[in-house]
């Protein structure tokens, strides 16, 4: 009995220690332990010898030894089917991995998010439309009437098979959407892409992006505009320049303006991309035409409101001093990458 007892035990520890090298580990476990000729098996064979009065006890620990074997054999099951997970594949999953290339966001949506944030906190909403229009949202309702000289300002892409749709010119249609809603207030930005027919440069594409806003209701001034505006730029760019509106026009607004900062490239000096002025313009702005806002049935003696655009491209010129809008399409993995760390 003391004898078995002690087999016993050092079967056990056997077991727990059970190590090997082969690839079929599994396997090499089962038949040196718990297959017909194994050890579990030869020592439940002993059985027969114990004293009666000691039988109670001896099975207990043969079947605790028992479970202890069968308990490691699955156990190593698993290890050996994690390294053939299906029988035949040749695949080695011991292997390390190929490692995917992460990409980093493109500096236009980089800068789109950081202008959505901005306005966000400010309790705009995001809106949306769609990137072909007809006519009445990209210009009709938008006070440039057919034949209207203004439709100049903004060469377009016409559908050819149809002419009343176009590729829309500036997101100033989502507001024309929004306001037909007739929900009021509106406090909206859209961004966006847009089309125009132009010939491409460094500082002009067919396509590019903008974010407008526009906000309706009660009383909505002129100061209202200049503060959203003064503080848009100060979270966008910092303290460190200055900042002037011009008067300006456009059909939609009434009086309009543009929106001019000290270039952040040579400090106001004069340089290249300031056309030696010394102001770079970063977006058109000014009170929404009553025309407009009748279009869209809106009652013009109660309401007011502010609308401005910008081109995500020429703010993103400017935030990181990129000098040719061009390369913005290009996909440039050696351009792009400069962007892994910007948020
Ligand atoms: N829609 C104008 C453009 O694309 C920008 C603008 C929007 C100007 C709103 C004034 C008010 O050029």
């Amino acid at each position: 009995m003391e004898n078995l007892l002690t087999q016993i035990n050092n079967l056990k520890d056997e077991i727990n220690n059970f190590s090997s090298n082969d690839e079929n580990i599994a396997e090499v476990f089962r038949i040196k332990f718990i297959g017909s000729n194994g050890s579990v098996k030869s020592l439940m064979a002993e059985m027969k010898n114990v004293a009666p009065e000691n039988k109670r006890e001896m099975g207990k620990e043969l079947n605790d030894l028992k479970l202890l074997a069968e308990n490691k054999w699955e156990e190593l099951k698993k290890t050996t089917d994690n390294r053939h997970p299906t029988s035949g594949s040749t695949i080695d999953l011991s292997l390390p991995g190929n490692s995917l290339p992460i990409g980093s966001r493109h500096p236009i949506s980089i800068v789109r998010n950081k202008i959505v944030s901005i306005f966000q906190r400010l309790g705009f909403a995001v809106a949306e439309g769609p990137e072909i229009e007809d006519d009445w949202h990209n210009f009709t309702a938008l006070n440039l009437p057919e034949n209207h000289p203004a439709r100049d300002m903004q060469d377009t892409f016409y559908v050819s098979q149809d002419p009343a749709w176009m590729l829309r010119t500036h997101t100033s249609s989502v507001q024309v959407r929004e306001m037909e809603k007739g929900k009021l207030p509106i406090r909206i930005i859209c961004p966006g892409r847009v089309y125009r027919n132009e010939t491409i440069s460094a500082r002009a594409h067919c396509f590019f992006h903008q974010v407008e806003g526009l906000y309706i209701a009660d009383d909505v001034s002129f100061a209202d505009l200049k503060q959203t505006l003064y503080f848009f730029v100060k979270e966008m760019f910092g303290d460190d320049f200055k900042v002037r509106f011009r008067p300006s026009y456009f059909p939609f607004t009434e009086p309009s303006a543009e929106m001019d900062i000290s270039c952040l490239i040579c400090g106001g000096k004069g340089c290249n991309v300031c056309k030696h002025t010394g102001w770079v313009e970063i977006l058109g702005c000014g009170m929404v035409h009553p025309n407009v806002l009748e279009n869209c049935g809106i009652d013009s003696k109660k309401y007011s409101g502010f609308a401005f655009g910008m081109g995500i491209e020429r703010i993103t010129m400017l935030k990181y001093q990129i000098k040719d809008l061009r390369i913005f399409s290009e996909n440039d993995v050696r351009f792009l990458k400069q962007f892994e760390s910007a948020v």
